[in-house]
């Protein structure tokens, strides 16, 4: 049973400047909620309900988010907009909330090790709020479970996208073991298009061994003078160790103002 899910939260968001300048950007709303409250809400979904977050400087306002607003609470109380705080509520009653600081920006795999403290040495889900999943059935998390159950090893969420893209992503290859599913061989972290082994590319969920610790210690930074995840995946792919996923769903890349705004139209479509 994973229980665990670790959300890195401590990027700046640089790309939605001004809007970022005094809020985290997991705080943006599609519609009436925060990027971030999808994203946990997905965690809770695939039964995974103690909640961590690697947050920094500034992200005060995700902590009291998942917490009770006393004041706020009190006052519509009784009245219809009491309803509208319903979701958050039920995060708020069935998972537990802890946070650790990643003090410098030292890339995704540094954000991953800093929450070691709060996940110890278990299986444990990664999201990436920036990345919106709506899965087909169900969500992508509780989706990936169910392939690490099957395969008791690392695994990523893959779709495919234009070549011309791959250097935004972790690409991965490796060996087809039917639709669904792929041991990877290799993970490369944002190629250039000439170097890309494939356009599969890793959206932001994965589970994770816990001994993706012990290589992340031990793996130097990467692409970007960061310390890449994709490069410490890469050390258990050599082992056979993990599985991509061609999850069943849409993903919106929330990161962007493009991906942002047809998640809006999406879920605005949606409620109509
Ligand atoms: C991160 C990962 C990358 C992955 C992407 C998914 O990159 O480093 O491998 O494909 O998330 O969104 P970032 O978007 O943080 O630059």
């Amino acid at each position: 049973m994973i229980t665990k899910c670790l959300f890195p939260a401590a990027g700046y968001g640089t790309r939605f400047l001004p809007a970022t300048k005094a809020q985290p950007k997991e705080m943006l709303p599609i519609l009436t909620k925060p990027l971030i409250q999808y994203g946990v809400e997905e965690a809770m979904q695939a039964g995974m309900k103690n909640i961590a977050f690697v947050t920094g400087r500034s992200k005060r306002a995700i902590e009291d988010h998942f917490d009770i607003t006393y004041e706020l609470e009190d006052k519509i109380s009784g009245t219809s907009k009491e309803s509208q705080l319903e979701g958050i509520r039920e995060l708020i009653e069935k998972c537990t909330f802890s946070y650790t600081r990643q003090t410098h920006m030292r890339g995704l795999g540094d954000a991953i090790l800093t929450g070691e403290t709060l996940i110890g040495d278990q299986p444990f889900g990664v999201i990436l709020a920036d990345d919106l999943c709506v899965g087909d059935s169900q969500g992508v998390m509780a989706q990936m479970v169910r392939v690490f159950e099957k395969y008791q090893c690392s695994v990523v969420a893959v779709e495919e996208v234009p070549f011309e893209d791959v250097d935004k992503y972790g690409i991965v290859s490796g060996v087809r073991l039917d639709d669904e599913h792929l041991r990877v061989d290799r993970m490369v972290e944002k190629p250039a298009p000439e170097d890309a082994p494939s356009n599969l590319a890793v959206i932001g969920r994965y589970i994770l061994t816990p001994d993706i610790f012990d290589i992340l210690r031990n793996t130097p930074p990467g692409k970007n003078g960061e310390v890449q995840l994709t490069d410490a995946l890469q050390t258990q792919a050599e082992q056979g160790k993990v599985i991509a996923f061609r999850f069943h769903g849409r993903r919106f890349d929330c990161g962007g103002i493009e991906g942002f705004v047809e998640a809006t139209n999406f879920f605005f479509n949606l409620n109509k």
